[in-house]
Parts: C-alpha cells; structure tokens; sequence
C-alpha cells in the first residue's frame, strides 16, 4: 500500500482544483491513512522540491474557492527546464531531479492534475518509472478520453451570464454584440455558452466561418424586426481558408501560443457588411476565477476520491476520466494522444442548428 502520495497543479488555473485538491488529502488521509505531500506551482515546485504537508487542516474551507491553493505554472516542463546562469538561460532536462526529489521525500505516487500539457508531463514521467494518475482540468473542455473536465461547466455559466449581459444591451441599442471566449483548438465553450444565453452566431475552431455567411444571418434578424444579434467567437476560430489570430507566444510553455484578437476581427467586419453597429467584448480569464458552480465541485470531488481509490488499489499510468455517468480510469497515454474536438456531427451542433443558430458555413 502506498504511503506517500504528491499533489500538484499545473498549466492554467481552472475552478475546481481546489475540490480536487481537498478531496484528495480527505480520502487519503480519512480513508487510507496515506500522507499527502502539496508540490508548489505545478512542476517548478517538482524541480525545486518545493513541497509542504497538507494536513486535513490546510484543505478546510477551499471547496468554494477559485485558483488552487498550490499555486500553479504553464511553463517549467522539468524536461526542459529554464535554468539561467551570467544571465543567459538555457533549458535542459532536469526529469532525473524531479524523481530523485520525490525518491527523497517518500512520494511514491504523484497525482498530477492538469490539462494536455500538464498530463503529457506527467506521462512522461510516468515513463521514467514515477507511478502517477491524471485528473483532467481545462476550462476548454478538450482532453480526450474524458466526457468532461472540471471547470469548463464553471466556464460555460461565465459566458452565458456574460451572454445574458450582451443581450438586453444589444435589445436596448439595437446593437450587434460580439463575445470572445476562450478556446483554442476547441469550440466546447462556445457552442454552449452560445446554446444556454441564446447566441445567434456560433463561431469556433472546427468550423471554419465564412464571413458572408455570418453576415446573411444578422441581416435576415434585422429584416425580420429583430434589430440586434449576439455573437460569440472562440478565440481559435478562424475565416474559411485563413488562420487563427496570435495575440503572442510564451516562451518556456508547454503550449507558447496565446490567441486573442479574432472578436475585434469579426466585429469590424460584421459592422461593414451589415452597416450595424457593434461592439465587442473579451471574456479573457473571467472564465478561469471564481467559485466553481455544483457541477464542477461535485465532479471535481468524485476525480480526487477516484484518484486515491485507484493509487490505493495499486493502480498507475492512468488518468481518472468521466465517461457517460461513470468515473473510470484510462490510460494516461490516450488521454494525452489526441484533443478532443466538438465533432462536425455532434448533437449540440445539430441542436444548434436546428434552432437557426449560424455557424458561419
Ligand atoms: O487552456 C486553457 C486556456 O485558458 C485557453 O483557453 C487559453 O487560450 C489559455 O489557457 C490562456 O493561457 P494564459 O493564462 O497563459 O493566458
């Protein structure tokens, strides 16, 4: 049985890491008799053994609250790590520490949380003999092998209270509102953000949009009395046959790219095809703070007490995944081999669809 396991958090922040966090050290210790070691700002604090207990006491009163008590990192990856001498940083594979440091510490298993970056980190480690379980985080909703993540629910009431917003200006103005949010290669934010507040025009990554397209759909609510129209955008969505719009690049990151940019795109366009007047607004990380809402608190508590069930029964190289109503684990190895993106036939498309939203083809 083991005895020691280590925590942490990685890539971006996402509500729920907390209940994920606190539901692990209460199965642990309640149930198993196991210590739990915190591991500090995702893998930097791996490399730099920066861990504490958490004892019952230091999980108490997190469940409601946004962030992660651990802190966390989206660059740090230990296989090239960013290590700066006279100035001059250079990265160089400091994967070998990482295991030397757990070794040290007696932390037999890590419980890695952490989207597609964070969780091939961990894979990888995982390959040098570090026995270790994945719970899926992204607010994106775009780790494959798993129904859902924690957090992207939390996302979706963000943007479609943002959407509710947008509304009753763009009623009262007689305005186009376009929303961006986030979603790099995957449009799951959107199209139910888009579906929940009532979007008009649904515009994500997997479908390319045409703008015309997007154009025919406001004017035909215009010519029909409907004055307004609301538009939500994924930041990864892209015009057929043009690219995604690069707000900057991070160096270090597992993922360097950062989008923003395409509302302010398709605003202006939309404003000269349809003479309309429109304003844009970008939700950016409003979707990743705050309180997590039920859903995420109780998936988030299922993931934890399933990773420690699963580490109890000797269980490694897995992530805990939600598929249909069950918790079951996966290969970590899977989970990390593709995204997951909205199918062109999935049912929420068609539901979308069907009730005329546009979705730019
Ligand atoms: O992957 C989660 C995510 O929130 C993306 O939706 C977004 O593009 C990215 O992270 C933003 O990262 P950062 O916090 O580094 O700006």
């Amino acid at each position: 049985m083991i005895k020691k396991i280590g925590i942490l958090t990685g890539g971006g922040d996402c509500p729920g890491l907390n209940a994920v966090i606190r539901a692990v050290v209460k199965s642990a210790i309640g149930t198993y008799g196991m210590e739990v070691a915190g591991i500090y700002d995702g893998f930097k604090g791996a490399v730099e053994k920066d861990f504490k207990p958490l004892n019952l006491d230091a999980v108490s009163g997190i469940l409601h609250r946004g962030g992660t008590i651990l802190g966390t990192s989206n660059r740090d990856n230990p296989f090239q790590y960013p290590v700066t001498t006279d100035g001059k940083t250079e990265y160089v594979d400091l994967s070998r520490q990482v295991l030397d440091n757990f070794r040290t510490a007696g932390i037999e298993l890590l419980v890695a949380i952490g989207g597609d970056g964070s969780l091939s980190i961990a894979r990888e480690l995982n390959e040098l003999g570090l026995p270790v379980i994945g719970v899926p985080k992204t607010i994106d909703n775009d780790l494959f092998a798993t129904d859902y993540t924690f957090g992207y629910q939390t996302a979706v009431e963000t943007a479609r209270d943002a959407l509710d917003k947008l509304h009753t200006t763009a009623e009262s103005h007689h305005r186009v509102m376009v929303l961006e949010v986030m979603g790099r290669y995957a449009g799951w934010i959107a199209l139910a953000a888009g579906i929940a507040g009532g979007a008009d025009v649904v515009l994500m990554p997997e479908i390319p949009y045409d703008l015309s397209k997007v154009c025919q759909v406001i004017t035909a609510r215009a010519n029909r009395g409907k004055k307004y129209s609301l538009v939500i955008v994924a930041e990864g969505a892209k015009p057929r046959g043009g690219e995604m719009v690069v707000e900057r690049m991070v160096e270090g990151s597992t993922d360097p790219v950062r989008l923003g940019g395409i509302g302010n795109k398709v605003g202006a366009a939309l404003e000269k095809c349809t003479g309309m007047e429109t304003r844009v607004t970008v939700l950016g990380h409003l979707q990743r703070g705050g309180s997590p809402i039920g859903f995420d608190r109780i998936l988030g508590t299922r993931y934890g007490v399933a990773a420690v069930e699963m580490a109890a029964s000797g269980k490694s190289g897995i992530m805990v995944a939600l598929q249909g109503s069950e918790i079951k684990p996966v290969p970590l190895a899977d989970a990390v081999s593709q995204l997951k993106f909205v199918p062109l036939e999935h049912e929420l498309v068609l539901t979308a669809r069907r009730i005329g939203i546009g979705l730019g083809d």
